[in-house]
């Protein structure tokens, strides 16, 4: 039997309490694979993580190896092999995601001291909380001894929703649309592309799409769609965020036919900073991720992803004090 330990922080919280059960019935490892859980959060939620317990052995899942539950972050990290960063605090109505960025710093800085000195270092850590990519710098910047392929950073809800806006407009199943990708970051200047988007393989359903609609309806609706749901909600995305961190997750496990969207740190050809966490076209082959630098960009998409660019720089420029350290 081989055994994965799967770390979740931020355990006692909206997401976890999705993404917990979708891994551990869900079919990302195989049969012959059980699941070592470690759930972190803060020291007051530790009642909530016993009863979150109890709920998982109820499940009686045949993936379960074992659960532990812990405030202590070098027990949660020790030995994992995939580590999930979701605890952190989340937005409110009317806060941009940025706003948490100092409240949420001193959190990724702490776990990710710890997780360089106890991770292995072969563990593959996703950046949830946010703003999401510019924490996956900070824990880049203090977990040196986790190479940088192997942090990303959570763009495939965005990813995601695109496919799904797009379905809604052309009647058309998700599971056919390919090539559809978000670059930039997790926040309202991403920019959700269809240049190259393929419908069952071809792309003229995609090309007679209304221009005029692409930019003042899918674009906008993509970037604002997290905004849009806790206006609703009352709070910010659960259910579809845990939906998402499985398809991330299964992508680097099992690789993906499809270009995929993740925040990394790379030299590129797009002309984009190799010192932030940004959304390219990927491909992942072997659970190799590179970036698909081949594809040629309109004007109006480079301008696009300039424009993210710049809000990563500026994002990264207010955690400078923080990266001296
Ligand atoms: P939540 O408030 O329901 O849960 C957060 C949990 O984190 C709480 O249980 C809290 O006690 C815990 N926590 C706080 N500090 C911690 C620490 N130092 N160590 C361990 N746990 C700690 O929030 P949520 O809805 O689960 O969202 C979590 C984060 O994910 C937020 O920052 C949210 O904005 C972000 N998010 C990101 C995406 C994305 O696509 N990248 C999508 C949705 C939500
Ligand atoms: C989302 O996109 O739903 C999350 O990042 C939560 C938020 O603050 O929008």
């Amino acid at each position: 039997m081989n055994k994965q330990i799967i770390t979740i922080t931020g355990a006692a919280g909206n997401i976890a309490y999705s993404l917990i059960f979708r891994i551990l019935s869900g079919s990302i490892f195989s049969d012959n694979v059980k699941i070592q859980i470690n759930l972190l959060d803060i020291t007051p939620a530790l009642g909530i993580l016993k009863g979150v317990k109890y709920e998982i052995e109820d499940c009686a899942f045949e993936k379960l190896d074992s659960i532990i539950i812990t405030d202590k972050p070098d027990e949660a990290f020790a030995d994992s092999d995939y580590i999930l960063l979701v605890g952190a605090k989340p937005r409110s109505k009317g806060m941009q995601r940025a706003d948490l960025l100092l409240d949420n710093a001193s959190i990724f800085q702490k776990q990710a001291i710890i997780i360089n000195e106890v991770a292995k270092k072969t563990s593959q850590i996703i950046v949830v909380g946010n703003p999401a990519n510019t924490n996956a710098l900070i824990v880049q910047h203090f977990a040196k001894n986790i190479p940088d392929e192997n942090i990303t950073s959570l763009m495939r809800l965005d990813q995601n929703r695109a496919k799904s806006i797009l379905s809604n407009k052309l009647k058309q199943t998700v599971d056919s649309i390919s090539r559809l990708i978000v670059w930039g970051n997790h926040s309202a200047t991403q920019y959700p592309d269809l240049t190259n988007t393929l419908i069952s393989g071809d792309d003229s359903l995609v090309k007679k799409i209304d221009m005029t609609w692409i930019i003042e309806t899918f674009i906008p609706r993509v970037q604002k769609r997290g905004a849009e749901i806790i206006e609703h909600r009352g709070k910010s995305s659960a259910a579809s965020a845990a939906s998402a961190i499985y398809d991330h997750l299964n992508a680097l496990v099992n690789s993906s036919n499809d270009w995929e969207s993740m925040g990394v740190m790379r030299s590129n050809d797009y002309d984009i900073s190799n010192e932030i966490f940004f959304s390219y076209p990927l491909i992942i082959e072997n659970s190799i991720i590179s970036i698909n630098n081949d594809l040629k960009l309109t004007d109006d998409s480079f301008k696009y992803i300039k424009e993210s660019e710049a809000e990563l720089l500026t994002e990264r420029n207010i955690i400078r004090s923080i990266l001296k350290d």
